[in-house]
């Protein structure tokens, strides 16, 4: 069986990676490659005539895909994206795995219902964790640097919105970072300043390179509880191959080939 992930760039993504060895490790017949794609409604036509099994969808496909599919899963419509296909005998449906991803990766570590939970940004990643958050039934604040963005997002959500700069004190249980901020090259950024944290709060990046942003280094100072961006990765993976393959991930294998991957990379940068 064949699979991939669909994008431009997808040079450097960790998913065949990721997927390979989660094939070899259940003994599933299928192999994941990586296509870079500019006409995603070529390519959707290529996965109906090849018979690829299913596909991840990343950037900048992830909306533009929703047209060409035959049918979309319900939390994938009400987020608006789909970063997962499965193809059934050429009949396509559409998943959102990044939600599922975010809220498993959170709860290895906390509950959620009834908790106090900030995301910082409101674009795609906000977007699909905060609907998440909704349906595990935790509270939702949404911090954003522009504020109309940050507004309308809390109005989908039925949120708060509060404006970064306008913050007083920590009261937040969970924060999760959606931004880019921190990512390298600026791995000194912060999305938020270090007085927001305080003991006993979780603090989650989605950021993975690096994988210990300033934000999670400065949150553990403090005591905080810290979730890294390849904890998501992964278990939004994990319910990928779940769903291409009807059989449970093999989470842990997966989560070490990507962090090994990750430490390669890093160490042939500063070579
Ligand atoms: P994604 O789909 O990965 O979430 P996106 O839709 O481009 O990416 O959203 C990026 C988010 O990161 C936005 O919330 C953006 O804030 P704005 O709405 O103000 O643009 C936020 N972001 C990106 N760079 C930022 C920076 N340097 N400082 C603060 N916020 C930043």
């Amino acid at each position: 069986m064949l699979f991939g992930v669909i994008g431009d760039p997808v040079a450097h993504s960790l998913s065949p990676v990721m997927h390979n060895r989660a094939f070899a490790e259940t003994g599933y017949n299928g192999i994941y490659v990586a296509m870079n794609v500019k006409n995603i409604r070529g390519a959707v036509t290529g996965i109906r005539a090849l018979g690829v099994r299913g596909a991840s969808i990343t950037i900048p496909h992830k909306i533009e895909i929703m047209k060409y599919l035959d049918e979309i899963d319900e939390m994938a419509l009400r987020i608006g994206a789909v970063n997962t296909v499965l193809n059934r005998g050429g009949f396509l449906k559409g998943f959102n795995s990044d939600w599922i991803g975010a809220m498993n990766a959170l709860k290895e570590k906390t509950s959620i219902a009834g908790k106090k939970i900030l995301i910082i940004g409101a674009g795609g990643a906000a977007r699909a964790i905060g609907f998440g958050i909704n349906s595990e039934g935790g509270k939702l604040t949404i911090a954003n640097r522009t504020h109309k963005r940050g507004e309308k997002l809390a109005a989908d959500l039925g949120g708060e919105f509060i404006p970064v700069a306008e913050y007083r004190k920590p009261q937040w249980e969970i924060m999760i970072n959606t931004t880019s901020v921190g990512m390298a090259p600026n791995t000194e950024a912060m999305p938020v300043k270090a007085t927001w944290f305080e003991k006993n709060m979780v603090i989650m990046d989605i950021v993975y390179n690096p994988l210990n942003t300033r934000l999670l280094i400065e949150a553990g100072k403090k005591g905080c509880t810290t979730i890294d961006g390849v904890s998501m990765f992964v278990n939004q993976g994990a319910r990928q191959f779940e769903l291409w393959t009807g059989q449970k991930a093999p989470l842990d294998v997966m989560a070490r080939i990507v962090r090994g991957a990750l430490q390669k990379h890093r160490r042939s940068a500063i070579d």
